[in-house]
């Protein structure tokens, strides 16, 4: 397999040797031992609920007489979520910015920040697809679409994995919140390696050390204990080297299950393997030779990724990280509409600044992947920074939020969400069904525990704030509050500028007439405040691009039931969706405005053996400088199957001064054009003619075309 860790003490065939070598020399009773998380199940529990999620690292595999530290894992990904860490804005934000190497630099941060608090994996890839915007986690992912997924997906684990190992995750069809516990997911095969799983097979083939499963059933096996996903298509089929982990307690049901179906090891707790594993091995009900093979592929990841150094605490939230999260919230916000380019502003422009948003730290959900920072800068905080005129109101009495913008040049209201409507879900009711698989407690201290939890300390836990609320969103329209403060604000001043906090799509038909401008701020992290101020005064031009669709009504995304028992997902979601039914999108996938205008020409398209590179000439327009983010899409002519009217396929991002123009170069894989025959069980390059689309955003009237037969000299 490849890895990208430049730093591994070894040559691959002496790491080899040398994880053998180990795994000889440990007893059988180790081996089962490490294939658990080493904390004790009642007591990690008591902790957990006690408030001191994350506090730690999550320990595994430790292994004193032979001298193995073991698995040491920290959460993402916004940021580390052990200690004062970078809060870096929302990965739907980084989605936004299409910035790969950016992504990569913040890989990173991240997996400095992660060893200077003691961890050696990184569990922050989150790649599942948004196949609905409803989804209460989908701000922890990238987007809609596969390429994109599988782009920003490589990027952070090589960044990552430069310090510690990464761990990608929900492996597999994890794209619902309330329901995970219990969903299942029906796919096909060919729904399976067309479009939920290529962006995991990326990440694998650049070397990611630890895949995560995923809570949920899929095709009648749960995720942690599927034979389908874990042995025949990430192990056999993928050649995946490193090792799989459940996620956290709810993960896996069955310790021989799970041992069959490719489980590799059982995390935070001593749980079901500590119980059962050993008189499963004895009976032949589990081979020592699968147990060999999860502590082999947990020996080789942590030998090739030992590290000799330390890295110091002070990298936490250090200068250069906040200054990485500051361009990336620059980069992510999206302008969606200026109208009567009143965007950007001047310094000192009167400016109301109303909405409650305006003035908390909102960084995204109060879960897993929580994080602690030194100083948030708040929208209001970043504007004040930057303007001189600016008066705040939270927005709760309208007719005192009118008066204000009746007397101001312009008002910027900050609207959306925060982790009380969007996020991680866990509460009693959905876990309570779940405690039967918690080992019976032996010891005194353990049984009160126990008798803690079944009294309601979960719901104590959960109202204390961490993990509170979350959850699949109830609706994908702002609250009926901030729609009715943007009408009244707008009623009072013709130059509203509206800002959106989200962690996906917003549905924003109700008002997005009644003002001038709109722009997605996301969850933007510790700098977002800044950033936001940036953009409004043109001191950045505004680049982010829509990782998603939004849709013109609820009723052209998939059908989305958050209490659903199963569900199946087919070829069909985000912009693939909207065209195949002809619905035009409010605003596309891919769309972003900017402070200045681009023209793109001289489409040219050359074949080599197994890629196309199309060029094309870019042109800043404009009078001021940007960023541009050049994508190609590609749809293949008359298919004999049914296939999407196009895909995403590549894209760049170029920085262009007035005028100035670019030759750019976007590769695509030959491969990648293929379709999944379920018959064969294979991919299937179709031979015919692929036209090449290269575009501002999926629904651009402007973009160029090309045309190119492929699939018939012997490609590859
Ligand atoms: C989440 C995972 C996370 C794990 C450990 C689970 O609740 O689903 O994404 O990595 O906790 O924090």
């Amino acid at each position: 397999m490849t890895t990208n860790n430049d730093q591994s003490p070894l040559p691959q065939s002496d790491l080899e040797t040398r994880a053998l070598e180990l795994l000889s020399q440990m007893t059988l009773n180790e081996k089962i031992a490490n294939l658990s998380g080493s904390t004790p199940f009642w007591s990690g529990l008591a902790d957990i609920l006690g408030g001191a999620y994350n506090r730690h690292t999550w320990d595994a595999g430790h292994t004193q007489r032979l001298g193995l530290d073991g698995i040491r894992f920290t959460d993402g990904p916004r940021g580390i979520v052990i200690g004062q860490a970078t809060t870096f804005p929302v990965s739907m934000a980084r989605g936004a910015t299409w910035d790969v190497d950016l992504e990569r630099r913040i890989g990173e941060a991240m997996g400095r920040e992660a060893r200077a608090v003691g961890a050696n994996l990184f569990g922050g890839v989150c790649i599942n697809l948004l196949r609905h915007p409803a989804w209460g986690r989908a701000q922890e992912t990238y987007g809609e679409d596969s390429h994109l997924l599988a782009e920003f997906g490589v990027a952070l684990t090589v960044g990552a994995q430069h310090h510690v190992m990464a761990c990608v995750k929900h492996f597999a069809l994890n794209n619902m919140e309330n329901a995970r516990f219990s969903i299942d997911v029906q796919a096909s095969s060919r729904v399976l390696h067309e479009v939920y799983l290529p962006h995991f097979k990326r990440v694998v083939d650049a070397g990611v050390a630890c895949v995560m499963s995923a809570y949920n059933s899929v095709n009648g096996q749960w995720a942690g204990h599927s034979s389908e996903l874990l042995t025949e298509i990430l192990k056999t089929r993928w050649g995946f080297g490193g090792f799989v982990v459940t996620d956290w307690i709810f993960g896996m049901r069955d310790s021989r299950l799970a041992m069959l179906g490719g489980q590799d090891l059982e995390m935070p707790f001593q749980m079901h393997h500590h119980r059962d594993l050993q008189r499963l091995v004895e009976a032949g009900e589990v081979s020592v030779a699968r147990i060999d093979d999860a502590n082999l592929r947990m020996l080789r990841m942590q030998l090739h990724f030992t590290q000799s150094d330390t890295v110091d605490v002070s990298v936490m939230g250090s200068s250069a990280h906040r200054q990485l999260a500051l361009e990336a919230a620059q980069k992510s916000i999206v302008l969606l509409k200026n109208a009567g380019d009143l965007l950007p502003l001047r310094s000192d422009t009167r400016l109301a600044v109303i909405g409650a948003l305006a003035a908390i730290p909102n960084t995204g959900d109060g879960g897993s992947s929580n994080t602690v920072s030194q100083h948030i800068v708040t929208p209001l905080e970043g504007v004040q920074a930057g303007f001189t005129q600016v008066t705040y109101d939270d927005g709760q009495d309208l007719e005192r939020a009118k008066m204000l913008a009746r007397s101001s040049e312009a008002v910027l209201l900050v609207v959306g969400y925060t982790k009380a409507d969007e996020g991680e879900f866990v509460s009693p009711d959905t876990t309570s069904g779940l405690r039967s698989l918690f080992p019976a407690p032996t010891s005194p201290t353990e049984i009160e525990i126990a008798g803690l939890v079944a009294s309601g300390l979960a719901a104590r836990a959960e109202a204390s704030g961490a993990f509170s609320r979350g959850g699949d969103r109830a609706s994908l329209h702002l609250n009926s509050s901030d729609e009715a403060l943007i009408q009244a604000v707008a009623s009072a001043n013709q130059n509203v500028i509206v800002a959106v906090m989200a962690g996906s799509a917003v549905l924003m038909n109700a008002w997005e007439d009644a003002v001038s401008a709109i722009v997605l701020l996301w969850y933007p992290g510790m700098e977002g405040g800044h950033a936001l101020s940036d953009v409004l005064l043109g001191r950045v031009n505004p680049s982010g691009k829509l990782p998603f669709s939004i849709a013109k009504t609820d009723a052209h995304y998939p059908y989305f039931d958050r209490d659903a028992v199963s569900v199946t997902y087919d070829l069909w979601h985000g912009y693939r969706k909207l065209e195949r039914d002809g619905n035009p999108a409010a605003y596309p996938f891919g769309f972003g405005l900017s402070y200045t205008t681009y023209a793109y020409s001289d489409l040219r398209l050359e074949q080599q053996q197994s890629s196309v590179t199309a060029t094309v000439r870019v042109t800043n327009t404009g009078r001021n400088a940007g960023e541009e983010i050049v994508q190609l899409y590609v749809s293949a002519l008359d298919s004999a199957v049914e296939r999407p009217v196009k895909e995403l396929k590549a894209f760049a991002r170029i920085a262009l001064q007035p005028l100035e123009s670019k030759r750019v170069s976007l590769n695509v894989l030959t491969s990648s054009l293929e379709y999944f025959d379920e018959l064969l069980g294979e991919f299937i390059l179709e031979p015919r003619e692929y036209e090449f689309i290269v575009a501002q955003h999926s629904a651009d009237a402007n973009a160029l075309r090309g045309k190119i037969r492929l699939g018939e000299r012997g490609d590859t």
